[in-house]
Parts: C-alpha cells; sequence; structure tokens
C-alpha cells in the first residue's frame, strides 16, 4: 500500500512559524514520526512540501492509479483553492486532511475549507501527533476498501 503525503505552503517553515501556534516540531519531525508510524503499519509514503499551487496539484495528479490514499495539510489552500480540491477529487482516492492547529477556534476565514467536503475526515487541532492518526485512519480505510474488492 503506497499513501501520499502532501504538505502545502508555509509547512517547510515549521518549527519557526509562530511555534505558539504550530508547535516547534520541524517539518523533517514530522516527516520522521510519520516514516516510523508507516514501518509499523506496513505502507510505503511518498512525501512532497510545495509552496507553489500548480506544483501541489501536478504532484496529486501524479497519484492517480498509484497511489492508494493521500494525507494532506493544504496549509492556506485549505481556504482558497478551488483547483486543489478539484485535483484530489480528481484521483478519486480515499483523502485524510490534516491541520496541526484547530482551525475552527481560530479566525472565520479559517472555518472553510474547500478540501473537507471530499475528506474522509479530517483532524485538527492535535499537533503534529494528528498525522500519526490520520494516517493510521487513512490506511485502515483504505485496507478495508481492498479487502472487499
Ligand atoms: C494549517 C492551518 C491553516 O489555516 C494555515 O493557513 C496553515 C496551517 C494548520 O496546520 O494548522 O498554513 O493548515
Amino acid at each position: 500500500m503506497r499513501i501520499l503525503v502532501i504538505h502545502g505552503p508555509n509547512l517547510n517553515l515549521l518549527g519557526r512559524r509562530e511555534p505558539d501556534v504550530y508547535g516547534k516540531q520541524t517539518l523533517a519531525d514530522i516527516d520522521a514520526d510519520l516514516a516510523a508510524a508507516a514501518a509499523e503499519l506496513d505502507v510505503s509514503l511518498d512525501v512532497f512540501q510545495s509552496n507553489h499551487e500548480g506544483e501541489l496539484i501536478d504532484r496529486i495528479q501524479q497519484a492517480m492509479g498509484v497511489a492508494d490514499g493521500i494525507l494532506i495539510n493544504p496549509g492556506g489552500y485549505t481556504h482558497s483553492s478551488v483547483a486543489l480540491r478539484d485535483a484530489l477529487a480528481a484521483t478519486a482516492l480515499p483523502i485524510v486532511e490534516v491541520h496541526l492547529s484547530n482551525v475552527f477556534a481560530r479566525e472565520p476565514f479559517r472555518h472553510h475549507s474547500y478540501v473537507s467536503p471530499i475528506a474522509l475526515g479530517v483532524v485538527s487541532g492535535l499537533g503534529a501527533r494528528g498525522y500519526r492518526y490520520g494516517l493510521d485512519a487513512l490506511v485502515r480505510h483504505a485496507r478495508g476498501a481492498q479487502s472487499r474488492a
């Protein structure tokens, strides 16, 4: 089983960026933790970060027919990008949306997500551990789908 992990804009700055909101862990820390979780779950991960909407869309399109699910923190594009949502929907893959912060406890413009309506589920506000929870849920779901096929 193969899972694509997508980190959106500004997440390359984790650890230095508003640590009171996003925590002290760097993106490398999160990726290392996800790699350990993936080994435990016996799945392969492809990990991609970009600050550019088109690059994120290109990478998501490449997952069609290759990946079994997508774990994504779309960063600020969560609240603005119809094109990113369309790319995710086009893959017809199960999607889990992750946010480090609790977007619903923040500014009103963060309360709407273009991705949530097409996601299997959303993890928001549980910090870096949220990626692990999201990966676990995605893999369980995808395994269930495989065994029903
Ligand atoms: C975020 C929340 C978004 O609103 C914000 O634009 C981000 C990070 C989070 O992980 O909490 O860049 O997705």
